[in-house]
């Protein structure tokens, strides 16, 4: 675990910050390092930019709102980065919802479309760096409906090689479903609690995956194979609970 200093804190909206770090690490989109702070916990963190080192933080519970204490100067251990990232073929489509767009922003330019969304305007991130479609499920920013109202679309219109996906796990499902449907190559970004990082602790099983090490990005021959995945995560105690409850359950 390298200590590591905070270079430059940047408010993305009401709940989210990127934190640059002063480190140089060779990681690929779609990779996570665990983020520590003394005295407090360790959390696992994908990178929304490689170079420098960024991660962006959404502020939730216990660590999250512990970072959004921290300032410029102050220092973070990190280790990793872990897990497989994204891997680029063909002609590629984005879709990502809230926070999702974090992993996803180093391959940006790399796709031929992108659809993102959010909850409402105020939820959206990175809106000056998306050249593509954006939506809001109350259309108070551009167009009106989720993200996968626009997928078919483009999946009717046009032809893509893969879809890359990161955002809330009942999204990903419906938008594996509809890779399914048209033949299209899927890879999306899971997420489940993590101790180790590295597949030692077992934590984060997914069906019979471990999300850190064999993850968190999974390619379709995976996901077809992942029975837990849009349907069950397990809670810190170890105890397998439906996603939904798993989302709402208050880690202490
Ligand atoms: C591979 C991976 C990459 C991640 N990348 C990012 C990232 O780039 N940015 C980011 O902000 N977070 C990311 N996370 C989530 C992050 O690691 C923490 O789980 C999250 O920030 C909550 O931590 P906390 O201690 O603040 O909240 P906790 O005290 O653990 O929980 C607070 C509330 O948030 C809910 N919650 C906890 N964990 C999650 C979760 N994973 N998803 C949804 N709700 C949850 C709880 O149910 C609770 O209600 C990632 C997780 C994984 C596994
Ligand atoms: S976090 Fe320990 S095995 Fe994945």
């Amino acid at each position: 675990m390298k200590k590591v200093k905070i270079l430059k804190i940047i408010k993305e909206n009401y709940k989210v910050k990127s934190f640059v770090l002063d480190v140089k690490l060779d990681a690929l989109a779609g990779q996570f390092v665990m983020v520590s702070i003394h005295n407090v916990d360790e959390k696992p963190f994908t990178l929304s930019c490689l170079d420098p080192v960024t991660v962006t933080v959404e502020e939730k519970g216990l660590f999250t709102k512990e970072m959004f204490k921290l300032n410029v100067g102050d220092k973070v251990g990190v280790r990793g980065p872990y897990g497989n990232g994204f891997s680029l073929k063909g002609k590629g489509c984005i879709v990502a919802g809230g926070l999702g767009i974090a992993p996803l922003l180093p391959i940006i330019s790399k796709v031929s479309e992108l659809i993102v969304g959010a909850k409402s305007k105020n939820d959206l991130l990175f809106v000056d760096k998306i050249k593509g479609l954006v939506c809001t499920d109350d259309g108070s920013y551009g167009e009106k409906g989720f993200t996968t109202k626009f997928l078919e679309k483009v999946l009717k219109e046009k032809k893509i090689d893969t879809v890359y996906t990161c955002g809330p796990e009942i999204m990903m499902k419906k938008v594996f479903g509809l890779c399914e449907q048209y033949q299209v190559e899927c890879q999306a970004s899971l997420e489940r609690y993590m101790r180790c990082g590295f597949g030692v602790c077992g934590a984060c099983v997914c069906g019979d995956q471990m999300v850190c090490k064999d993850g968190p990005v999974f390619g379709s021959e995976k996901l077809r194979m992942l029975d837990d995945f849009g349907k069950s995560a397990l809670l810190k105690s170890g105890k397998k609970v439906e996603l939904k409850e798993y989302y709402n359950y208050r880690e202490k």
